[in-house]
């Protein structure tokens, strides 16, 4: 028997990350070459003519898999069904906007799309927010509904775990499939935590495999923090392409699972583990079975980390202080 398709919905459909997302997930690499996508296509009115133009290239693709696609400014048309929704469009600082103000323009955002996930989700959703800053957009979206729990929301740090590997195997001169065990603490900004000491290559300890630790404690942690400053820099806008690839790469962790004894990094609604305060979407080392997933716990941080983890909490504290009334 056929199976019946899934629904997924992109928001930002018209932006460019989800230009380097929509055609993967059509193509079958998020759920796998057996199971039929209804894309469903989320957007703003002043977007759907480019909107439209997207959908035409999809067509134009003939992929199996995809089964249909819907394309709205409406958030309850946008979620209908939806089995897992990536909040990808968000409203990107523009000059002189302060990060409060930022805050609060996208909370008006997320906290409706929260409540029209509530409201037409499927009973199995998965949330994975993409739009920054996500950590603190995630936190809205799950306030805004209270029916879905806690462990369907999802704020995306993989590609900081992408970011951090990569480098890991260029400093060791190994492939980048040798790097495990990486972990990217807090918040999706500078203050995060990309944590090397636990990190493995080819099974053994990076501090073991990597001799200078000067760089593993400097240059490693600041490159990674900065990485995205550093693209937009260089392109004269965001990562587009390796943010696509590293929201495939979450849900394809989190919905087939993780390797034995490996994790992902992904941010999560905390329940306190490792002296977070409760309730901030943190990024933690996340180990999934497919189907439920768990903070890995028990890793030592000692009181550099300890220091690191405090300051990108309270960052998170922060952020969350400034939209405490869309909560
Ligand atoms: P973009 O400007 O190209 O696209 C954003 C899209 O969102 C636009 O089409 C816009 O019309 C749409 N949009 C705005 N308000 C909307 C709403 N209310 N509902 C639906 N859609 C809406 O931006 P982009 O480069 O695609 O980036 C999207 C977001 O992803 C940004 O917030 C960016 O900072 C973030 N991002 C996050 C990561 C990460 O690692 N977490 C990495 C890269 C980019
Ligand atoms: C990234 O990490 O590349 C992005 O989150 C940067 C940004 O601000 O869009």
């Amino acid at each position: 028997m056929t199976q019946s398709p899934v629904h997924v919905t992109v928001t930002g459909a018209a932006g460019q990350v989800a230009y380097s997302l929509l055609f993967r997930i059509a193509s079958g690499q998020l759920l796998g070459p057996d199971t039929p996508i209804v894309l469903r296509l989320l957007d703003i009115e002043p977007a759907m003519g480019a909107l439209e133009g997207v959908a035409m290239e999809l067509d134009d693709c003939a992929f199996p898999l995809l089964s249909d696609m819907v394309l709205t400014a409406d958030p309850n048309e946008g979620f209908d069904n939806a089995s897992w929704a990536l909040l990808v469009g968000a409203m990107l600082r523009k000059q002189g906007m302060e990060r409060g103000d930022l805050l609060t323009m996208n909370g008006g955002i997320f906290g409706p799309q929260g409540q029209a996930i509530a409201n037409r989700a499927n009973a199995d959703v998965r949330v994975l927010v993409v739009g920054n800053p996500c950590n603190t957009n995630c936190l809205i979206a799950r306030a805004n509904a209270p029916e879905i729990p806690d462990d369907r929301w999802f704020a995306m740090t993989r590609l900081d775990e992408n970011r951090a590997k990569a480098q890991l195997a260029q400093k060791a001169g190994v492939p980048v499939s040798q790097v495990t065990n990486m972990t990217i603490w807090g918040n999706h900004s500078a203050t995060q935590y990309p944590d090397a000491k636990h990190a493995r290559i080819n099974g053994r300890p990076a501090y073991d495999v990597i001799e200078d630790h000067a760089w593993l404690e400097g240059e490693f942690i600041t490159k990674v923090q900065q990485r995205g400053a550093e693209i937009i820099k260089a392109r004269g806008v965001s990562s587009a392409a390796s943010a696509a690839n590293a929201a495939m790469d979450c849900v394809v962790s989190l919905a087939a699972g993780t390797p034995d004894g490996d994790w992902t990094s992904v941010g999560v609604i905390g329940h306190g583990e490792y002296g977070v305060p409760e309730g901030l979407v943190f990024s933690y080392p996340v180990a999934s079975d497919g189907t439920s997933w768990h903070v890995v716990e028990g890793l030592d941080l000692d009181a550099e980390a300890q220091a690191r983890l405090q300051k990108t909490t309270e960052e998170l504290l922060q952020e969350k202080e400034m939209v405490q009334g869309l909560l």
